[in-house]
């Protein structure tokens, strides 16, 4: 008994002296918003401006003397970016940054599965936390607007509403490590060309109800803790301070909490960083001469610009003080954390991930005849055709670029799984499309130079398939500029590199031929109806060979859905339709005013509007076994403002290899007071079923799902009348209907 009161004395007593001598702001029980006044009190002048800049290219500075340490940033958003110099783009030369790179974005929106972007999430950020970083620059949730955009393969997908239940999850995963989520770019960046030139004029409804979605369910459903400005403008303004985007919609209106990031070099003036939303200032140019000062992080305009007008009088510290607790509020989140979990890399959980969402975004978009999966009993003899059966794609195509610890090419992925079941299989060239093998300093190790002409390559490949059983081309584009890079969009639909002439060629002498398209953007196909299986491919990363062998074998039954309209021709999208891509050029001023003329009609939206039909629709994706969707119920055929509905659907597999569907819901308002898309989704749930297995899908909706933004009254509307829901397993493909009504 004596022994239990001493001891807990002596416990007591180390509480009480842990509490004299930890600073309130250290002391991780107590309310945040108290510990940040308490080091708000801390500081001085100075030190509050050196956390609000970077002092070199990923990193910003904590404040030593209160025992705040550095904040590391890293690209982002597909594997932590391999560390650079302190001050330059080039390789630091460390040899212990290889990481594993998981699938593009794309290739996670085509999963259509929310648990694998909160795993995506969680890997990564357990390979940031093991490298030391606290932020990744990333995901991306730009909107595809245009198959131009080089970008693409680092967002997802067209639609708002399937990109906002795949942002939350991957935030929560990342930020569940203690990694800040840093979702960009934020907003309107749908094109690269021009991209810090460009002023996008769009409408209201446009703006709130496809291009804003995506980042309000990052912030109000995956709590981000940072949010990185774009570099284009809107309404006159750079969105690295954009009062509009920044002040009232996000911070305002959306209650974010979190630091506004500027995009490398995305800041231009220090009286609008400081008015204008902007909390951190990353990636300024400066030559660090200008200013005469020591460092040349100290010109950045919330540096040295910035304490001068303080100094001046011009502005006191409120604004000042704002962006410091946001800063300061994000150190707590995460370099102020006493446990936060210490990662891992390279680990086979990691490239387990990597492949299995690799599996689920691949995309079946054509199978005549059953062309796929090749069966090893039956097939002898397989020949792989193109370049990008051989080439690495994880090095190249801007800021994602990454150094891996290993990467499955196509051709030894799936040579090395058919050869186990005693299939030969040849490799022939086709094409040669760009033989670069490095970015910024990191090396693939690969030499793709071969000087045959494309005569001499397209015979040997025609010659190898007409002995072939099966032919697999693997082509597309490859992240070179103008091919799905940062910084420039494509110039033109088609495939690069004549490809297509490769294609038709194989096509003439051998049926079974299997095109692979590896891209993060639709491409033209003029020779769709002459090949017997399409496979859309994205970048896959790390695992691409593995995870592309596996659905070709069939060890792995192909559920992706395409993210986006895949249009017959560049013409049947509503920005190049209309002409406002890339947009005109003002008189006298390097700025590109770009109207998206389009408004609320992009993606699938336009297709119904301008009753085009796509070479796939959004949504499409097919399987090696066969689904059947029963006959839906409704939980009420009558809703008041602030119900829900469910909606019931049976889906049976009825064929012979387990597989999952994804069940797709789409809303229709019959009568509307303003113009409304023929329909939008709303619901969808991927279903894994047995062969015979039936389960029962619940899709339940709210207000939300109905509701238009109503532009003159500035809010979203839901209004009474007659809804229809359309039910099935593509946009193209809604055989299922429900008709209920709201009430008043
Ligand atoms: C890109 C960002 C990236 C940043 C840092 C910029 O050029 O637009 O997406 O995070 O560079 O590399």
């Amino acid at each position: 008994m004596k022994r239990t009161v001493i001891s807990f004395a002596v416990a007591l007593l180390a509480i009480v002296a842990y509490a004299a001598v930890t600073p309130l702001y250290l002391d991780e029980s107590a309310p945040l918003e108290q510990r940040i006044n308490d080091l708000m009190s801390r500081l001085t002048l100075d030190e509050k401006l050196s956390i609000i800049h970077a002092q070199s290219k990923f990193s910003s500075a904590g404040v030593p003397r209160l025992g705040i340490p550095t904040f590391w940033t890293s690209d982002g958003p597909h594997g932590v970016r391999p560390d650079v110099l302190w001050d330059e783009w080039e390789q630091a030369g460390a040899t212990n940054d290889s990481c594993v790179a998981f699938p593009a974005l794309t290739c996670l929106a085509a999963t259509w599965n929310p648990d694998m972007a909160r795993r995506y999430g969680l890997a990564l950020g357990e390979e940031a936390r093991y490298r030391g970083k606290d932020m990744i620059l990333g995901p991306g949730v730009n909107i595809c607007r245009t198959p131009f955009n080089g970008r693409n393969f680092e967002y997802m997908g067209e639609d708002p509403y399937l990109a906002s239940q795949l942002v939350a999850p991957y935030v929560q995963g990342l930020q569940s490590q203690g990694v800040a989520a840093c979702v960009k770019h934020y907003a309107l960046n749908n094109n690269e060309l021009f991209r810090h030139t460009t002023n996008v004029i769009v409408d209201d409804r446009a703006l709130h109800e496809i291009y804003l979605p995506a980042f309000k369910a990052a912030v109000q459903q995956g709590h981000a803790w940072g949010i990185m400005g774009s570099y284009n403008l809107y309404k006159n303004y750079h969105n690295c301070h954009n009062p509009y985007l920044l002040n009232n919609i996000l911070k305002r209106d959306w209650g974010f909490d979190g630091v506004v990031v500027s995009d490398w070099g995305g800041a231009h003036d220090t009286e609008q960083s400081i008015n204008y939303g902007l909390d951190l200032e990353f990636g300024t140019w400066t030559d660090g001469l200008s200013e005469g000062a020591k460092n040349a992080y100290d010109d950045y305009y919330l540096a040295l610009p910035y304490k001068r007008l303080i100094e001046k009088g011009k502005y006191g510290t409120k604004e000042l003080d704002e962006k410091v607790r946001r800063v300061l509020r994000l150190f707590m989140r995460t370099t102020l954390r006493d446990h936060r979990p210490r990662g891992s890399m390279c680990s086979a959980e990691h490239y387990a991930a990597a492949r299995e969402i690799g599996c689920e975004g691949i995309v079946l978009l054509q199978n005549k005849g059953e062309a796929l999966p090749i069966n090893t009993a039956t097939v002898k003899r397989v020949l792989v055709v193109g370049e990008n059966a051989i080439k690495m794609m994880t090095v190249g195509g801007g800021s994602s670029s990454l150094k891996v610890q290993r990467e499955i090419v196509p051709l030894d992925g799936l040579k090395s799984r058919l050869e186990r079941d005693g299939v030969i299989v040849d490799y022939a060239r086709g094409y040669v499309g760009d033989t670069i093998s490095s970015y910024n300093g990191v090396t693939t190790g690969q030499n793709l130079e071969d000087n045959r002409t494309s005569a001499q390559l397209i015979e040997e490949a025609v010659n190898k398939a007409r002995e072939a059983d099966v032919v697999v081309f693997f082509g597309g584009l490859n992240k070179r500029h103008h091919q799905d890079a940062e910084e420039y969009d494509r110039e033109s639909y088609g495939l690069p590199y004549a490809q297509d002439a490769v294609i038709e060629a194989l096509a003439k002498v051998n049926k079974r031929l299997v095109v692979v398209n590896i891209s993060g953007n639709a491409v033209a196909m003029p020779w769709r109806d002459r090949v017997a299986a399409i496979v859309q491919g994205w970048y896959i990363g790390s695992e691409t060979g593995h995870a592309l062998a596996d659905v070709l074998v069939g060890d792995a039954n192909p559920s992706g859905k395409l993210p986006y309209t895949w249009p017959e021709k560049l013409t049947d999208v509503g920005a190049h339709a209309l002409g406002d891509y890339p947009g005109t050029k003002r008189d006298n001023e390097d700025i590109w005013d770009e109207e998206y003329r389009e408004g609320i009609y992009v993606g699938y939206r336009w297709v119904d509007k301008a009753k085009t039909k796509p070479a796939f629709a959004f949504g499409h994706g097919l399987s090696y076994t066969t689904f059947k969707l029963g006959k839906p119920v409704a939980s009420a055929t009558r809703i008041a403002q602030g119900d829900s509905i469910t909606f019931t659907i049976p889906v049976t597999n009825t064929g012979r290899r387990a597989g999952a569907e994804v069940v797709q819901l789409y809303i229709s308002d019959l009568k509307s007071s303003l113009e409304r898309p023929l329909k939008e989704l709303k619901g969808f749930q991927k279903v894994y079923l047995e062969p015979g297995q039936t389960a029962m899908v619940n899709i339940t909706i709210g207000r939300d799902a109905l509701s238009y933004y109503d532009d003159q009254r500035s809010e979203w509307v839901a209004e009474p009348g007659d809804f229809e829901a359309l039910i099935g397993t593509a946009s193209d493909n809604l055989p299922a209907r429900i008709k209920f009504t709201l009430t008043e």
